[in-house]
Parts: C-alpha cells; structure tokens; sequence
C-alpha cells in the first residue's frame, strides 16, 4: 500500500476493502441510533479533513458514525472487522497532518457524543474523563475546584482523546511536560472489538509491558481510545506572564538556553516573530501587550506563592536583560495573561490562509538558534517566506511555508527542512503527529524502527482496517 503526494494531490494505492451496504448501514443505525449516523454528503463535509493545510486535503468517509458509549464503539468496530470496512477515528480534527482523515472512506468513527468527565478523583488528583471531552471543558471543570491540567495544545477546543493519540504537546510544556505525561491509563477498543483497560491508577506500575505509552501517540492505528484517567495539579499558588522585546532573533533565541541552565523551568518559554501577531489581534479583536522590537520571548511562570513568583519574575528579567532584552513586560492580571495566551494559541488559525504547510520538526533545545538560522538560509536559498513562531523552550519551533513563492520550490524545501532537522538530532514531528504529511519524512529516520511498527500493527490488526494508511506504509 502506497501513498504519496504527487505535488497536486495524493495517491491512494487501491485496497481490498469491502464497501458498506444497506445491511450493514442498518445495523450500524441499529446500534448508535438514527442520530448517530450521518450519511448526507454536505454534512460529511467536516469529516472529510482536518486542519493541516497543504494542497487542502481532503477524503470522504462512506458514513459518518457517533456512538455514545464504550459498547456501541466495539459492537460498530468488531462489524468493521468482520466485513473489513476501514474504520478512521477521529475527535475535533484540530489535527495538522491528516491524521484523522478517512483515505480509504469506510467508517469516521466520531467520538464527539462521548464527552462526560465521569470523575474528579481530588485524593489522588485524577481525573477520569470519556474521550470526547474537550480540552476547554477539562480546564473549566478542574479549575472550578482549584485544580489544573497543565497540557496545553493550542486549539482548546481538541479533544482528550485526540491529544492521547497524536501524544499532543503545546505551549505548558516547558515545566510539565506533554500529554503522555499525564496519562495514567486509557480504555481502548481494540481492531477486533475487544475492549481492554490500558494502565491503572497506581503512580507505579511495573506488571509488565507499558502498553499505554504504546497507544498514546499511535494516531488511532492500533485501536479507539474510549476513556482515560489523566492526572491533574492543585491549581498553581500565583502565576505571572511576561513577555521580552528584543532587536534581534539571535539575542531572544539565545536567552532560551539560558533559562533552562539556570532549572528556571517556567511553564513555557514561546518564542514569536513580530510579523504575525496582527493578524492574530484582527483575528480574536485582542491586544498582544506591546508592539516594540522584532521578536518577542513569551515566558509563563507559576509558583507556590507570590513571593517565590516575585523571585523567579526579577531572575527571568535579569537574564532576558543580559542577552539584549530591551524590554520586559508583566501581566499579574488573570484576564491579561488569558489574553497573551490565547493571541498566541491562535496565531497559526490567523496565517492559516496564507500558508503551504506548518512544520513540528524539534531539535534539543541548545539546537534551537543554530536551527533558526538555518531557516532563514533556507528561505533565502529557496525564496520562500519561512514564518517561525512556536515552543522554543522545548526546541519544538513551528516552520511555517508561506504561499507566494514558486510552488515547484515547496518539495525540495519541505524536503531539505527535515533532513537538517534530523541531521541536528532532531525528529521530524515534536507535537503534531506523522499522519499522512510526514510518512515520507519518517522514514528518513530509519526503516528498522518503521519496520518495528509494522509487526505491532500487524500483531494487532492484521486486517488493516484502523485508521489505514497513516504513520507508515505496511
Ligand atoms: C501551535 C500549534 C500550531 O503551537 O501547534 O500554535
Ligand atoms: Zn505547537
């Protein structure tokens, strides 16, 4: 099976999948009610892409299914495995690499209508929530009860079990990591329909092998992930926002660095060329704190009171100082510092028009400024605009092609981009996933790990029939 861009459209190798019928349509209607299917075309629409932009991608599933409970989910995907229907699960499709796109129709398993948190469990600060929670609904939910969920991948609309799969990083993740640090276990529906708790409650675990860091991560290839018990954090003592000016990219990129040295860990360290914050303000009707300078150092901190905050805020300033800040700003306001984040969740929302591709290759973060310059050089070699913004903290910076150059420079380019990125020790995708946009990327980064891959898919599905055609090729 093969899939390959061919500059204007992808190819699809044909695969011997069978198509649904009426019969099967009924049954489909029988398990998840009239409500849970959608087959009328325009409504399908929604489910036909996600929102990676490239040459606007976009599949058809043959029908649109909602179950609303574990069970309905394994009877729909054990029909899909008896009659070898592809079945491609999705969440919000806030995704940026076609991940969740159905290629080969069949069933878009959408998990939207299972979006209860089932338990807040403050004993052991976690939480138990159903996948089709959104990420804004988790935040709400924990910090009415002085709780936290530090993960933050941009679009909060996501949903819980959509990050689980891609292994969703963003902006917090500086201090507290991604979210396969926040998944304690997972239910998952297995391609056979076989239903099977992954991970328990329990801070250790050593019975055996870790199979729920198998799942997260594996972009719905290996199963649905149903449930999920995700860890949360009293809720920080004081937080603070503060955001760095600087003339020039190297002094802002080379402060990174030099926070991390000193085990400041703020929550995140982003990292924003001027250019694109406009947009952005139009975009939401918000102000960015300041227009001076050309780059700007987003730093988020949290501390147990407002002392310690006081003491970390004046060391994070002095450094920016002594690497050419020529100013720094605070936000203590809750609603100013909401504001800072949420222009800077949304500025790829804002260039989305304009753009060919968003790119997630991640270097280790001492990388990060020669990697930048070597954008640059790279824009200047290919005469394509390179916007970068993104998490410089986690040396996850976000590429961005811009439309306007010639599109026969788009191929070789992508292509050059993730060789350096490797060739710096870096990995093709930090936080966004391989889908469809980077199979050919992963594979530069060595065949016996892909190969690897393919005997667990193999172990698990060996019809092929969860979410086909994604990560690598069988
Ligand atoms: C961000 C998304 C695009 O960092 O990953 O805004
Ligand atoms: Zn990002």
């Amino acid at each position: 099976m093969k899939l390959k861009s061919t500059g204007k459209k992808w190819e699809v190798d044909e695969m011997s999948y069978n198509k649904l019928n009426e019969n099967l349509i009924d049954r489909i209607g029988e398990i998840v009610g009239e409500e849970g299917v959608i087959r009328d075309r325009d409504k399908m629409d929604d489910f036909s892409h996600d929102e990676y932009p490239l040459l606007d991608f976009k599949s058809f599933p043959d029908i649109v299914v909602q179950p609303r409970s574990t069970e309905e989910v394994s009877q729909i995907v054990k029909l899909a495995w008896e009659n070898s229907i592809p079945i491609t699960p999705r969440g919000s499709a806030t995704g940026l690499c076609g991940g969740c796109v159905p290629i080969y129709g069949g069933i878009a398993l959408s998990l939207e209508r299972m979006d209860n948190i089932l338990e807040i469990d403050e004993d052991n600060l976690l939480v138990t929530v159903e996948a089709g929670v959104k990420l804004m609904d988790l935040f709400k939910t924990v910090e009415d009860r002085e709780l936290f969920f530090p993960p933050h991948p941009g679009d909060e609309s996501a949903m819980v079990g959509g990050a689980i799969a891609t292994n969703a990083g963003g902006s917090r993740a500086v201090k507290y990591g991604v979210m396969r640090n926040f998944v304690r276990g997972i239910e998952v529906v297995l391609p056979n329909g076989d239903v099977e708790w992954l991970g328990t409650k329990n801070v250790k675990d050593t019975s055996g092998y870790s199979l729920v860091n198998l799942f997260i991560g594996s972009e719905g290839t290996l199963g649905v992930i149903t449930k999920a018990i995700l860890k949360i954090t009293p809720q920080p003592g004081a937080t603070m926002t503060l955001v760095a000016i600087y003339e020039n990219l190297e002094d802002a990129i080379g402060t990174v660095p030099e926070i991390i040295k000193k085990g400041l860990s703020p929550i995140s360290i982003e990292f924003i060329e001027k250019e694109v914050i406009p947009p952005t303000e139009a975009l939401l009707g918000k102000k960015w704190p300041t227009s001076e300078g050309e780059v700007h150092l987003m730093l988020i901190v949290d501390a147990r009171d407002e002392d310690e905050l006081m003491q970390i805020g004046e060391e994070l300033v002095d450094i920016c100082t002594a690497n050419n800040a020529t100013d720094v700003l605070v936000a203590d306001t809750k609603e100013k510092q909401e504001e800072i984040l949420d222009i800077r969740s949304n500025i790829y929302l804002a260039l989305k028009k304009d753009v060919v591709e968003i790119l997630d290759i991640t270097v280790p973060p001492s990388r990060i400024a020669d990697f930048v310059k070597r954008v640059r050089d790279l824009s200047e070699k290919y005469k394509i605009e390179l916007l970068t913004y993104g998490h410089a903290g986690d040396g996850n910076v976000h590429v961005h092609m811009m439309k306007g150059g010639e599109e026969s420079a788009y191929s070789p380019l992508r292509r050059e981009l993730h060789e350096m990125g490797i060739e710096m020790g870096g990995v093709v995708s930090g936080e966004h996933g391989i889908g469809l946009a980077k199979k050919e990327f992963l594979k530069m980064m060595g065949e016996g790990k892909i190969e690897l891959m393919r005997r667990i898919k193999r172990a698990l599905d060996e019809k092929n029939i969860m979410n086909p055609g994604k990560i690598f090729d069988l």
